[in-house]
């Protein structure tokens, strides 16, 4: 059967991780999620102290830049891939608040951008993949067969982040979830490269009060008409 490149774009906590990896289940593709390369470079320059609140060292990161690591490596008992920086698995490490407030910082800058869009145009290169992101309908894979723009209210994302972050064992309060999700969008559509934009042939979803299995059930209707048509 033919294999089509799915990308899915959007604002923060619209739930497009969740709903790539069960279509890239559901039709056996690779799913590769963006969002985990660019809190991997951040975390590295947290811990390499080329960034904080207060402080941004681009120079530093930019030289830094070609040691860097980054790998996706399956971890069956999870049915998903984790992600690795040289070598150290920190999956779990890129989800905090802290990699989410400096996570944008990073994110705009070019060389950084340049460097995991080549990367990940490399992993679709076969096709049979679902990216999700911001920019993969625009720049990653301009001619994907299947684009979606995911969308939700601010007040909603940032209530499923809070709940997931809660459920994780972390203290935050929902203001300081809703801010950082309205403060993210505000970057992510705002940066000079690659902004969050809707690719003019995308196909965009408000999941606000939608369940899991009805978007879902969208999306697969979608990819049967790309996929016979
Ligand atoms: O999807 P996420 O919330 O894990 O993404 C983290 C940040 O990375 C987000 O604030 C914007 C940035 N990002 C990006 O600029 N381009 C992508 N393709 C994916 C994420």
């Amino acid at each position: 059967m033919k294999k089509i490149t799915i990308a899915l774009d959007g604002f923060s906590s619209t739930g497009k991780s969740t709903l790539a990896k069960q279509i890239a289940k559901e039709l056996g593709y690779v799913y590769v999620d963006t969002g985990a390369m660019y809190r991997g470079i951040t975390y590295y320059a947290m811990q390499h102290q080329l960034v904080s609140e207060q402080y941004l060292d681009k120079e530093g990161l930019i030289a830094q830049l070609p040691q860097i690591k980054l790998q996706f490596k399956f971890n069956p008992a999870l049915g998903f891939a984790e992600m690795y920086v040289n070598e150290v698995n920190i999956e779990q490490a890129i989800r905090t608040i802290e990699v989410s407030r400096l996570v944008s910082k990073i994110a705009e800058i070019s060389e950084v951008r340049a460097k995991l869009v080549e990367q990940q145009q490399q992993m679709g290169k076969d096709k049979g993949i679902v990216m999700d992101g911001r920019d993969i309908g625009t720049i990653v894979f301009p001619d994907a067969e299947l684009k979606i723009f995911m969308t939700a209210s601010s007040k909603t994302r940032a209530q499923r982040r809070f709940e997931e972050l809660v459920e994780k064992g972390q203290h935050v309060s929902f203001e300081e979830v809703l801010q950082n999700v309205e403060e993210r969008d505000y970057i992510d559509t705002h940066r000079a490269d690659s902004p969050l934009v809707k690719a003019h042939d995308a196909i965009e979803i408000d999941n606000s009060v939608m369940t899991k299995q009805e978007q879902f059930d969208v999306v697969m209707d979608l990819v049967q008409q790309k996929l016979y048509n």
